[in-house]
């Protein structure tokens, strides 16, 4: 056993057992000795860009701290059995004491969530003032999952050049852009006039694109009026006034199905989707494209009061955030957690959108890029 006192920062370094303690005042951070070998940042385990030179295989499987003292901001140590030696940084030890999977950017904590429309306050985004500075625009995105943008170019094509300001386009059996307007044999009904309630994009899809953008590029028709629900929001109130329904819509596979000449698509999941800790991280929900689950009779029973009561969690008019895209607007949002809707249109009038579909982590990458500069 070795230990030694860092004067400056007070923390002391102890050995037991073959694993670290690092001791701050009162409290104490265990720091398991195979982690510590596994992250090691010595010239000889990682490379300049700081990825692992190494494999699990090459590390002794009986990997265990020697010795191990704080100098200053560093924290030396020396393995056994192999005598491998690295430097730490201290405190960074101390702070990356944090469970796996806290810092996901896509769960419903790391949402400021929208139960009411009424909570939450649409900002217009100038084009000009955007791509001067999109990480406001970028931030509500990711925090509210949706943004608007106006002034957009009516520019056919243009919404791939608003998805390259913060990512790359997923390209689709619709095409890298598609086109949202009364068409004569519609493939999809988002290609009529009529309304169509609130659904996430593209459910038959895995992976699902996680991001949507419509833009418009004219609009002289009455009707067509856009709206926005947060699913995370109504799930988590479903999951505080109805656990039951909660468990079953995050446990019962859905199926979820496209065809068209060319494309024969299909993902079944449920539609209510949980990270291993239980978090809500990603809805689908789609009238029109879920196949009816055929479940035994007293499942079935369970499942569609379920699905009912989710579904008026997200029809309530409430929960509906209503807006206009008039030509020149841009609406991006998130397609794993917002459901998007449309009130019907005169199919003789003008109105035409160009979607597109990106990622959300393309997103997540520039916002961070441009947080830090
Ligand atoms: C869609 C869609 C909404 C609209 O194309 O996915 O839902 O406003 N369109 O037309
Ligand atoms: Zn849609």
């Amino acid at each position: 056993m070795y230990s030694h006192v860092g004067e400056r920062l007070g923390i002391s370094a102890l050995v037991e057992d073959g694993d670290l303690y690092l001791k701050v005042g009162d409290t104490q951070v265990e720091i398991a000795a195979i982690w510590l070998r596994d992250s090691c940042p010595c010239p000889e385990s990682r490379a300049d860009n700081g990825q692992k030179l190494f494999n699990i295989v090459d590390l002794p499987a009986d990997t265990r701290v020697e010795r191990a003292r704080v100098v200053g901001r560093s924290l030396e140590v020396e393995f056994a059995p192999d005598g491998h030696r690295g430097v730490f940084d201290v405190e960074a030890l101390i702070t990356a004491d944090v469970p796996p999977g806290l810092a996901d950017a896509r769960n419903e904590e790391a949402k400021r969530l929208w139960r009411l429309a009424a909570e939450v306050s649409p900002v217009w985004n100038d084009w000009t003032d955007y791509l001067a500075d999109p990480a406001p625009a970028l931030r509500a995105l990711v925090d509210d999952g949706f943004a608007l943008v106006h002034g957009v170019p009516t520019d056919l094509g243009q919404v791939v050049a608003v998805a390259e300001t913060f990512g790359f386009v997923r390209e689709t059996n619709y095409g890298t852009i598609f086109d949202v307007r009364v068409e004569e044999n519609p493939v999809n009904l988002a290609f009529t006039g009529l309304a169509i309630s609130p659904h996430t994009d593209n459910p038959y899809r895995d992976p699902v694109p996680t991001l949507q953008l419509l833009h418009c590029i004219h609009n002289e028709t009455t009707g067509g009026e856009s709206g926005l629900v947060d699913g995370f929001a109504a799930a988590k109130m479903l999951r505080e006034n109805n656990p039951r329904a909660f468990d079953v819509l995050t446990r019962t596979p859905v199926t979820f199905r496209f065809d068209s000449t060319d494309a024969h698509l299909s993902a079944t999941m449920p539609m209510i989707g949980l990270d291993q800790s239980g978090r809500v991280r990603e809805i689908r929900f789609n009238n029109r494209a879920m196949v009816a689950p055929r479940l035994e009779s007293s499942l079935a029973g369970e499942f569609y009061s379920a699905y009912r009561t989710f579904a008026e969690l997200l029809y309530h008019p409430e929960a509906q955030l209503n807006f206009q895209l008039d030509a020149g607007d841009c609406l991006i949002f998130d397609n794993t957690r917002l459901l998007h809707a449309r009130t019907a249109f005169a199919a003789t009038g003008g109105r035409h959108l160009q979607g597109t579909y990106a990622d959300l982590d393309g997103l997540l990458s520039t916002l961070q890029a441009f947080e830090e500069n």
